[in-house]
């Protein structure tokens, strides 16, 4: 029996085409999405069908599941058409609606009913965004959905707001809806959108299902917690090292962080994934080959000559404002430059360090609400440096694991679609694939240099 899982993600739509029970990969296809923060979503589903396509069809498929890039506002009239282009999770332009919000009941009042204290990226802020500046097009608004859900619907095709589905962890990502009681907070909706007279999804549980065109549709899934499902990470905690970095973790009830730092969603297995995200990640790397005039590969090799610790330099990696801590404005640092330390092997080993410790900070505040790793799983693209992979353990002070890389997140969705066409309490037990352990001792007084390096920033962060 064959399942399928899709990734429709920022960039593209992938899907993967395995075998239900042992996980196998058995097809594949991929196509691109445009770029911008604004998409039209019908290039989502040409895309999709793309992918499919190339993936030679879905003929022989039992289940399928849509995961996909989380927040994204999708606004339907009435007859089912698309209001306007939906804004994407990484559009800022909802920032001073999102600090309205957080002013107008307070961060503490967010974080308890939803687990999470809006930022630009949280749903409910694009639909003030609306209300304020297209209030026509915010008056026709007849349903709300996030891309996942709206793949999800095109595919059953019965064209009926009705039968818009979604699931917890995509839904709590809204900013109107309680993965806690499982209930959606209609009056958080209306604080956005100005009212709450719409059709909202119906939100499935982690292995539900309804009709699709010819096999099963599973409620589908986050990015965030689709890659989670597709890792099979269990209680390792996962640090992605894209454009952004992403730590989260597996947890037994809903986050309630009034600081923001982390977002308390849900996951897709019934249980909940905190997570905390910062704005520095890969590109830390990519301005430290730029300034030593070097390559990925050179500057892993040059981080690896120097001494852990790199003699006391310390890069700040807040290159282009940060998100945790909240330091919007600020810019990276090099602090403790000396005669003797200014070398390039210490200044590549300083910026994997600062990019690793900027991702610490994020352990640190999952360990607050109780995450204790046994072993951190590295995925992202500056986790194929070999400098990164072996550094990493000296930063976080746990074991970290690296697996090949892959389409974790189409791997997510194409789990649980076998959990739906397979029945069961747990998403069925495929082997994962090949890993790479590193271990190393901690780093000595790194992190204290590091904590010290970020609170020369506090004053900033006292204002505001
Ligand atoms: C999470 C977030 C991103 C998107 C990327 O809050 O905004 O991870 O889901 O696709």
């Amino acid at each position: 029996m064959l399942v399928a899982g899709v990734d429709s993600s920022t960039q593209a739509c992938k899907i993967v085409i395995r075998d239900a029970e042992s996980g196998e990969l058995v097809r594949s296809g991929r196509a691109s999405h445009p770029d911008g923060t604004e998409v039209e979503p019908k290039h989502w589903w040409e895309a999709l069908q793309r992918a499919v396509d190339e993936a030679g069809g879905l003929d022989d498929v039992a289940a399928l599941s849509v995961a996909g890039q989380q927040h994204g506002m999708v606004c339907l009239d009435s007859s089912g058409e698309v209001v306007r282009p939906a804004l994407l999770w990484n559009d800022t332009r909802s920032a001073p609606a999102a600090a309205a919000l957080v002013a107008e009941i307070g961060a503490r009042a967010w974080a308890d009913a939803t687990g999470t204290v809006p930022v630009a990226s949280i749903t409910v802020t694009k639909l003030r965004w609306l209300a304020e500046h297209e209030p026509a097009n915010a008056a026709r608004v007849a349903a709300v959905c996030l891309p996942h859900d709206w793949l999800t619907w095109k595919l059953r095709g019965t064209g009926s707001l009705d039968d818009l589905v979604t699931d917890r962890s995509d839904a709590s990502g809204t900013g109107y809806y309680d993965a806690a009681t499982g209930e959606y907070r209609r009056d958080l909706l209306r604080l956005g959108l100005g009212r709450d007279d719409v059709v909202l999804p119906r939100v499935l549980g982690p292995a539900e299902s309804v009709d699709g065109p010819g096999y099963r549709l599973g409620p589908g899934a986050g990015d965030n917690a689709g890659a989670a499902l597709g890792l099979g990470a269990g209680d390792d905690v996962i640090v992605s090292l894209g454009t952004s970095g992403v730590v989260s973790a597996r947890g037994e009830r809903q986050g309630d962080d009034p600081s923001g730092t982390i977002a308390g969603f849900a996951d897709a297995t019934g249980a909940f994934l905190p997570i905390v995200v910062t704005l520095n990640a890969a590109r830390v790397l990519d301005a430290a080959c730029r300034l030593l005039g070097v390559d990925h590969e050179e500057l892993s090799r040059l981080a690896l000559s120097a001494p852990p610790g790199a003699e006391g330099l310390t890069l700040v990696p807040y290159l282009e404002g940060e998100r945790t801590p909240n330091l919007p404005d600020s810019t990276g640092a090099v602090h403790g430059l000396t005669l003797g330390n200014g070398t390039p092997d210490n200044l590549a080993r300083a910026a994997v360090e600062g990019m690793l410790s900027g991702q610490k900070v994020g352990i640190d505040a999952l360990a607050d609400v109780g995450v204790r790793p046994a072993a951190v799983r590295l995925i992202g693209g500056a986790a194929r440096s070999e400098a990164v992979r072996r550094i990493a353990p000296t930063v976080f002070g746990v074991p970290v694991v690296v697996p090949e890389p892959g389409e974790y997140v189409a791997d997510g969705a194409a789990r649980q679609a076998a959990w739906v066409a397979l029945g069961g309490d747990q998403p069925p037990a495929w082997e994962g694939g090949a890993a790479e352990r590193f271990e190393g001792s901690p780093s000595a007084g790194l992190e204290e240099r590091y904590r010290e390096a970020a609170e020369r920033y506090l004053p900033r962060l006292d204002r505001g």
